[in-house]
């Protein structure tokens, strides 16, 4: 590894599984101090000291990205023991499926207020630790922010709300001059728990009809490994993309070509 992330302090939320894990892991390789924070305590907990055993500078904290008190904590503390914040991985999110016509009141709030109320505060608390020096925030949104699918509206509508808003955070910072770079990520399918759930909750028929369907629609033919999202973010968290912001990077196996 040749530290091109040496001196960077980054938060990584949700960060004890997939995407997230990849990401920390990743951005710690290439010489960062990284924090991970998650709900799932015990998962987080044990990934961090499995990277610490393997020499990487990693912690972890219990956060709710939902909770504004939670960032506040979170934010506060790991600017008062790095001394900075260089990088925010807005990365929690969750995943149902409920079409339209099934979907709750409550699903829908809960889907929003995870995937992108979270984002807006990860944002928020980050712009707000990072404008005196810079840096970079990169928000995962997703392919299904791109384009729609009759399963997941409420996804749909969380992940194409994060796209718009990074734009705007992005603008926002480049005109106060602030060094902030603003992007996000748009992973296709990529093998990890939240996908596994999703389909799993399906009747099994159903649910093996899905999966034929959908590795039949990837070009690549099929899914992503977390760490092939984890160097796109790795890319956006380093100096390297410093002329980008306001970007979506779509790391998809060819899904959005057609
Ligand atoms: N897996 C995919 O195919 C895929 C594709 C596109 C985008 N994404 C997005 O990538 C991100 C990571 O997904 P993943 O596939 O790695 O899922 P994952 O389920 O493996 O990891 C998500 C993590 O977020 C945590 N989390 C959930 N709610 C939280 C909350 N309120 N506060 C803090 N942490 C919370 C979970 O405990 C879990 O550890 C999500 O935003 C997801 O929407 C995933």
């Amino acid at each position: 590894m040749s530290g091109r992330m040496k001196g960077k302090v980054v938060v990584v939320t949700g960060g004890a599984s997939g995407i997230g894990l990849a990401s920390a892991e990743a951005c710690a390789a290439e010489g960062a101090v990284v924090v991970i924070t998650d709900v799932n305590a015990a998962l987080g907990d044990a990934e961090s000291k499995r990277m610490v055993a393997a020499g990487l500078a990693v912690e972890f904290r219990h956060h709710d990205v939902t909770s504004e008190a939670d960032w506040r904590r979170v934010v506060d503390d790991v600017v008062q023991r790095h001394g900075h914040l260089d990088v925010v991985v807005n990365n929690a999110g969750i995943a149902v499926i409920a079409p339209v016509e099934q979907e709750t009141l409550e699903g829908w709030r809960r889907t929003q207020a995870v995937n992108m109320e979270g984002v807006f505060l990860g944002t928020r608390e980050a712009i707000r630790a990072m404008k005196a020096r810079g840096g970079s925030i990169v928000n995962i949104s997703s392919i299904e922010g791109l384009v729609g699918d009759p399963l997941i509206p409420a996804y749909n509508a969380s992940k194409g709300g994060v796209r718009l808003f990074t734009k705007s955070a992005a603008l926002e910072c480049a005109q106060r001059g602030y060094g902030i770079r603003v992007n996000s990520v748009h992973p296709g399918y990529v093998g990890t728990p939240l996908v596994a759930n999703a389909i799993g909750a399906l009747p099994a028929e159903q649910a093996a009809v899905l999966q034929q369907d959908l590795l039949g629609r990837i070009p690549l033919g099929r899914l992503a490994e977390p760490r092939e999202v984890a160097q796109c973010v790795l890319f956006l968290a380093s100096d390297e993309s410093s002329y980008v912001t306001g970007a979506e990077l779509v790391v998809d196996g060819g899904y959005t070509a057609r």
